[in-house]
């Protein structure tokens, strides 16, 4: 086999890569030295912005296969048919850390699925939580910057967490979940994803449905207490990285069964609770769970700048037959996520390997701009409508019309029955067994205890009070005796 020759970018050999030129022996660098210039120059470059949230993660490649029929529902080509299987890339990733941050933390975890579909990609960009913390993503600047590293003191802060917490009552609920037993995975492999956010289902008919996606672990749930986790971090701060990675590799192939909830979208407007707020579930029972197939996956990325750092996914990534709610949070995410890929990589970021259709071709009139691969050729217009053979609109409708009434405005997201900031936090509570609550009530004392203005900590303690008298009850004593020490 011929030697692999060391070239420049531009493919030329490079003659020496251990001694940079310089004018005589012991002498100055030499301008000339491309080789060394272009060395240097691209190393600078290596970084992009990193995701202003959910940038450390872990991704790998796999398959989606239908096991049932939910053609009743939805149209959606990928989904049609029993047996039916669709490649699709996923990144997992914990949120509120930078790049460089610890895997086994309390943090929601990032569950984001990129369909490659025959129909063009379908990004399902979901957490490992049923629920979210705000309902309008008007807050959603303020929430993040108060979790993420304070600008002054450069790192994590109770007083900024518990003090936004203290502003919205909504988040009891998330508050609850992510303190509790299933708030640190063992790893991105033991723990269930969910889509959080109800979508809605149009069928062949043009009937909607309004949907939430569940997808069960088949390892099992497995969580780790706080001291099991701040001993691994301290033994491998990539724990879930290593872990997913390596089961791969060992061909042990991770699967989530997908479920779906389903609500006739006429049910909408009378159901207890507003079914498009995402602080709030559908009991199972009022909704149960219906198995639409299985997720496999199979092998892991070759480079993870390429194709992890680099993959975008967008919830505005929908197929025919699926669409959004008027969820406002989803409304918001509409908008962010394509608009932040634009930023971090770049306008044809849907060029990338990872990101560009493998089942579908793109053809459109997009053109330009930086790093343009596909930008058409000699025979293709860059305006439509066109005389010529050029790409045309199908007239085909992607989803059922949503009816909409009344005026413009700020509004608060409507109310229904059964809404209020805590019944569905205390519903949660409620559920747990007494070892649970007591590690729950650890957890959020561990925390609320470090803060530092009494205001500050009864507001939060109203909220548990609120979601159920004994929780609250239990948490200020915990509290208390954690401020005395
Ligand atoms: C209005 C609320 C939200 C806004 C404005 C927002 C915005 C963003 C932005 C800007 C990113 C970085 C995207 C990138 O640079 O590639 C991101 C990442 C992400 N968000 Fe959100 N987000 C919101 C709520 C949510 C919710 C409710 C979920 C889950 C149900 C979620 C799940 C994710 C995931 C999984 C990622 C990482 C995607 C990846 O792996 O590349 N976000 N979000």
């Amino acid at each position: 086999m011929s030697k692999r020759v060391l070239t420049t970018e531009s493919g030329a050999p490079v003659a020496d890569n251990q001694n940079s030129a310089t004018a005589g022996v012991g002498g100055p660098l030499l301008l000339q030295d491309q080789h060394l210039l272009e060395k240097l120059a691209r190393f600078n470059r290596e970084r992009i912005p990193e995701r202003v949230v959910h940038a450390r993660g872990s991704g790998a490649y796999g398959f989606f296969e239908v096991t049932d029929d939910v053609t009743a529902f939805t149209k959606a080509d990928f989904l049609n048919e029993i047996g039916k299987k669709t490649e699709l890339f996923i990144r997992f990733s914990t949120v509120a850390d930078s790049l460089g941050g610890a895997d086994a933390v309390r943090d929601p975890r990032g569950f984001a699925v990129k369909f490659y579909t025959e129909e063009g990609n379908y990004d399902l960009v979901g957490n490992n939580t049923p629920v979210f913390f705000i309902k309008d993503p008007i807050k959603f600047p303020d929430f993040i910057h108060s979790q993420k590293r304070d600008p002054f003191t450069g790192k994590q802060e109770p007083d900024n967490v518990w003090d936004f917490w203290a502003h919205a009552p909504e988040a009891t609920h998330q508050v609850t979940w992510l303190m509790g037993d299933r708030g640190i995975p063992a790893s991105y492999r033991h723990m269930n994803g969910y889509g959080s956010h109800t979508y809605q289902w149009t069928n062949e008919a043009g009937e909607a449905f309004f949907v939430k996606y569940h997808f069960k672990t088949n390892q099992g749930v497995r969580s780790l207490s706080a001291d099991q986790a701040a001993e691994l971090v301290g033994k491998d701060a990539n724990s879930h990285q290593t872990d997913l990675l390596q089961a791969i590799e060992r061909g042990v192939n991770p699967s989530w069964t997908l479920y779906v909830q389903i609500m006739p979208a006429a049910e909408a407007a009378n159901y207890r609770f507003n079914p498009f707020d995402l602080t709030k579930v559908w009991p199972h029972a009022d909704y149960p769970l219906q198995r639409v197939g299985r997720l496999v996956l199979d092998r892991n990325p070759d480079n993870v700048f390429a194709e992890v750092e680099q993959a975008a996914f967008s919830p505005n990534n929908f197929v025919p037959g699926i669409g959004p709610s008027p969820d406002k949070m989803l409304q918001g995410r509409l908008f962010a996520y394509a608009d932040a890929h634009r930023y971090r990589l770049g306008v044809n970021h849907t060029q990338l390997p990872v990101n560009a259709p493998k089942a579908a071709v793109a053809d459109n009139y997009g053109r330009d701009g930086f790093m343009a691969t596909r930008n058409g050729s000699r025979h293709d217009k860059n305006y439509e409508p066109n005389s010529y053979s050029g790409p045309a609109q199908t007239d085909a409708a992607l989803s059922a019309p949503l009816a909409i009434s009344g005026w413009t405005g700020t509004h608060e997201a409507p109310l229904h029955v059964k809404d209020d900031d805590f019944f569905q936090a205390g519903e949660l509570y409620r559920l747990m067994s007494e070892d649970e609550k007591k590690r729950l009530v650890a957890n959020i004392a561990g925390g609320l205890s470090q803060v530092s203005r009494e205001d500050v900590i009864e507001k939060n303690l109203a909220h548990f009070h609120a979601a159920d008298p004994d929780y609250g009850k239990r948490v200020e004593e915990a509290v208390r005796a954690l401020r005395e020490d």
